[in-house]
This record gives C-alpha cells, structure tokens and sequence, in this order.
C-alpha cells in the first residue's frame, strides 16, 4: 500500500461482550489507529449469541441479520462519531460471531456470522468478510488469522510475543530473523467471565481491573488439574474456543470455594496456561511480551504474566499507542484492504494451511 489508506474493522470475539471497531490509515509498513469503540451486544443478541451452536437453523438465520444489522448500525454510529465520511473509506473488513469452530470435525469446518450486506447497503462502502473459511479449505486450522497482522507490523525488531487475551488466548511470535510461530494458547477471559457472572447471578459480566481476586487464595490442585486437560500437550498448530473452555471445564469442586478464591484461581490458570504454552512450544528466545485484549485491563492476570515470565518485560500493547482492544479490529481492516488489492493476507505456517491465500469474501 503505497498511498494512505483508510479502512474499518470489526471483530466480535468468543467473549460475546460485543462488537469492536477501529479504522486505520495504512501506508506501507505503517499504521495509525484513528478511532475505537466497542459496541456492547444488546443483552438479547447476547444471550442467542451464547447459545450459539444449539440454536435451530430458523434461530440462526434470523441471527445472522440481525446481528448483520447491528454491526451496520454500529459502524454508521462509528463514523460519525470519528467524523470520517463514508466516501473516505476504502473498505471494512468484518470478522463476524463465531458460532461454532469446528477445525478438527469430518469435514473441518467454521460457522461466523452477522450478514455483511447490510454494512454494505448502510455505507456504500466495499466490505470483506469471512476470514476464516479460506484457511480451512486449505488444511489450517482458521485460526489464528492474527498472525499475518502482527508479523507483518510487529515482525521487523527484536524476537517478541504477541498475546492476545480476548475470550480465549493466542499468541503470534514474530521477529527480524525468526519464521513466525502462531497458536491459541488455550482460554483467555472466558473462564473468569464465566465464572464471575455464575456467582455475581450476572450482575458482574468480567473482572473489571481484576479487584475481584484480589487476595483470593489460589487452588494449586485445581490448576494442576486443570492444566492436565490434552489440549495443553497439542502440538501447535492448533486453535480453540468455548466448545472446550466452557463452564464445564472448571472442576466441580472449585465451585464449592469462595467466591474471590474462585476467580483468583481461574485467573492465575489464565497467566499458567500462556506461560506453560511458551515453554512447550516456544524455541525461541523472547526479548519482550506485548499483550492486547481485554485481558489487558485485567491487572491480576497481567502482574501473574509479569511474575511467571520476569525478566522478560510483559507490557500492554498501549505503550504502542494501541487500545488494547483494537489490534483485533485493525487487523480485519488491514486484511480486508490487501484482499480487495488481491495481495494475500495469510501466514499458513502459522494455522498449518498448505498455502498463503487471499482470505476472505468480497462484496464490492
Ligand atoms: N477493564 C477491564 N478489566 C478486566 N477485564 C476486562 C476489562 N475490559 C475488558 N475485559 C475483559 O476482556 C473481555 C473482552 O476482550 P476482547 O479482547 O474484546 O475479547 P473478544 O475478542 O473475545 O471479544 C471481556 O469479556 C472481559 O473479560
Ligand atoms: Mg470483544
């Protein structure tokens, strides 16, 4: 991209706290992030959204506009408030809900929805969407997609890791003389999320700044446990998402314990788990940890990374000027835009696709 650019991303995550736009100017090797929000799912779209892969295929249809809808209603909203006009962009990229993420089903397959044409019709605007169905097709696992993103802005310095920590946890790890390595390092916010609104009967939907745990007393035998589950001796490349991170995975017993134990529990398994995946997966030896995500708000979960990581620095992507919860939606921007200059925008080494491909389906 050699002339300035400006695209729109949407990224709605497992978390289902809603949908998260950025628009971006790109140019080159270069960003800048010109505006952000996250748009919270109306509690109705959220509890379908929830029951996601039990729904019937009539539920699921009438989902699918009506969260297509709501994403356009939130993107006009969004570029009004950034003062942008429509005729400035050149296109949006919108990831969708995932439904249900089946990469290791007969046959492998991926299920996002939130029908873009209405983005389309509200905006005039040329729209990308349906990322994940071209790596699958090619043998990978759809996921992570990220990858390509944090490579290619993030990739030309010192070995670093990418975390993100949205519902569930991935990393991207890029550096000027390394091949990018990329895999879902297991939950992010989903098991505190799930857990403190079982107990707070949904009055709490996350651990805001993660007070909650604050000297909760962590159950080494459930972590143990817990850690013991197959997916953490996977191989990468691997994904995953809340058909194995759900509430069942947490061990009856811990439900037993109280409330702020709980959740100090769930948290410090979080950090575990990421720090447990480099250790197992990682070779290469990393000089900083930049992490993004709404997990970044959590700052029990971000000083248990600094702790099991130290000395290595751990520091929230908003040193680089990110909110932590734009990469994701600056991300689908930036693919969108290659995809509709016919330039790929996929690492498949990085999610096991047999080749790099233009990822994603056009309306123009
Ligand atoms: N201020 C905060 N303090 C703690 N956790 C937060 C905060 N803001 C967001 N989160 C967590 O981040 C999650 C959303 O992260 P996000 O990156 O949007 O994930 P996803 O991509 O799965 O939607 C929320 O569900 C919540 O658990
Ligand atoms: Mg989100």
């Amino acid at each position: 991209m050699k002339n300035k650019k400006l695209a729109i991303g949407l990224m709605s995550g497992t978390s289902a706290d809603g949908v998260s736009l950025a628009i971006c100017e790109f140019q080159n090797r270069r960003f800048r992030l010109l505006h952000y929000q996250t748009f919270s799912y109306p509690e109705n779209l959220r509890r379908q959204i929830l029951k996601g892969r039990f729904l019937k295929a009539d539920e699921i249809s009438r989902l699918n506009f009506s969260l297509g809808r709501f994403f356009a209603d939130q993107t006009v909203k969004f570029l009004k408030q950034a003062r942008i006009s429509f005729s400035r962009v050149a296109v949006i990229g919108s990831h969708g809900q995932t439904i249900y993420h089946g990469p290791n089903d007969s046959p492998p397959n991926t299920f996002q929805i939130g029908e873009p044409s209405f983005l389309k019709e509200r905006t005039g605007i040329s729209v990308v969407s349906d990322f994940r169905p071209g790596d699958i097709v090619c043998g990978g696992q759809g996921a992570p997609l990220i990858s390509f993103f944090d490579d290619y802005f993030f990739g030309g310095g010192p070995a670093r890791a990418l975390q993100n920590i949205g519902g569930i946890g991935n990393v991207t790890v890029v550096g000027k003389s390394i091949s990018p390595v990329a895999f879902d390092t297991g939950p992010g916010n989903c098991l505190i999320d799930f857990a403190i609104q079982k107990i707070t009967k949904g009055r709490l939907s996350f651990d805001r700044g993660g007070d909650f745990s604050v000297g909760g007393r962590i159950h080494e035998k459930a972590i143990q446990q817990m850690l013991n589950h197959p997916y953490f001796r996977q191989k990468p490349p691997k994904s995953t998402g809340r058909e194995i991170f759900n509430e069942s995975f947490i061990p009856s017993y811990l439900w037993k314990a109280k409330p702020e134990d709980l959740i100090a529990t769930l948290t410090y398994f979080t950090a575990k788990t990421i720090h447990h995946s480099y250790q197992s997966f990682v070779r290469t030896t990393i000089r900083e940890i930049i992490v993004s995500g709404g997990g970044a708000f959590n700052l029990t979960l971000m000083n248990h990374l600094k702790n099991l990581f130290s000395p290595i620095p751990v520091r929230s992507i908003k040193n680089w000027g990110l909110h932590a919860q734009a990469k994701e939606p600056a991300a689908f921007a930036f693919f969108a835009l290659r995809a509709i200059h016919g330039e790929t925008n996929h690492l498949p080494q990085t999610t096991g696709a047999r080749k790099a491909v233009i990822l994603g389906k056009i309306i123009p």
